[in-house]
């Protein structure tokens, strides 16, 4: 393109685009009798959490293999020094940003009624949030892979790794899901039966990459919900099953669905 206006033609497009698609969310979310949402690790971002994949991302740095069972048991040291870094480390001292806000905010108006996430960070129930399905469970326990005693991660337990189980004395396993792991069932159980109830559904800063997780958005989907999709990039979902692509940071598109929110409410009373 060369200067003839059309690449800012092109880009006033795409924002009137996401204005519309914005203020169609809004609308959307009103009329919805159940609205669930789907989270990744996008969501995070903008509380200093890197995601997993592309630029700058936590699988370009680590080697995931940490994450494999095998890797696990035979390398706990190794893969607990890595654990730590990646999912204690970072987590520490992290808040919630303006998207958990925004959906916490929605939940408790009963505008969203479930939340899925793939997140282990924890940060959907500090920012308020109670119908929150871990599909990949949680970082805040760790449980004994010999005697499946549960324990609180605190940080004295992880001052020396890798932790052990004061029972029995085998290693202790954060209780999130490693790559081969089944999902934790009820987990699962509830977030099938939330995207087949859906009737709007948003897929939130998710690259749609892993499975069984990604399909949860195709269930919805094949259920008859209205898939709205926010993200900064496109993913596997866009071009697929989303019926609107919001592109943008999901702490931005959020309030800003809210204000439209607001708006349409104030119109009507
Ligand atoms: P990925 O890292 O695969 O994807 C993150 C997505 O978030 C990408 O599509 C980004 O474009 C998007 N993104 C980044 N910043 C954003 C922002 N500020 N606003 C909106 N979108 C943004 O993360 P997940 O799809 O969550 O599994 O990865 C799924 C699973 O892979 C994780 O749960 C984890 C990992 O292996 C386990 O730990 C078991």
């Amino acid at each position: 393109m060369g200067g003839d206006g059309s690449e800012n033609s092109l880009l006033n497009q795409m924002l009137t685009n996401t204005q519309s698609f914005v203020e169609k969310a809004a609308q959307l979310i009103l009329d919805s009798n159940y609205t669930c949402a789907f989270t990744g690790a996008g969501i995070s971002a903008e509380s200093g959490i890197p995601p997993f994949r592309g630029e700058g991302g936590l699988w370009s740095k680590y080697n995931p293999e940490v994450l494999e069972m095998n890797f696990f048991f035979a390398h706990p040291l190794a893969s607990w020094t890595v654990i730590k870094e990646i999912f204690y480390n970072f987590f520490t001292g992290v808040s919630p940003n303006h998207a958990h806000l925004a959906l916490a905010d929605w939940e408790h108006k009963g505008y969203l009624q479930s939340l899925i996430t793939q997140n282990i960070d924890q940060l959907h129930f500090k920012a308020g949030n109670k119908e929150v399905y871990s599909f990949h469970g949680n970082s805040s326990q760790l449980i004994c892979i010999s005697c499946h005693q549960s324990v609180e991660a605190t940080p004295n337990l992880l001052s020396v790794l890798p932790p052990l189980c004061n029972i029995c004395g085998c290693v202790l396993k954060p209780d999130f899901i490693f790559f081969g792991e089944g999902i934790p069932e009820e987990a699962y159980r509830q977030s099938v039966k939330a995207a087949q109830k859906s009737q709007l559904f948003f897929i939130i800063g998710t690259s749609g990459e892993v499975s069984p997780a990604n399909q949860i958005p195709v269930i919805a989907k094949e259920s008859g919900a209205v898939i709205i999709e926010i993200n900064k990039d496109k993913s596997l979902y866009t071009n697929r099953i989303s019926d609107f692509f919001i592109q943008g940071k999901a702490g931005d598109i959020l309030p800003e669905i809210n204000q439209f929110i607001l708006q349409t409410k104030a119109k009507t009373l």
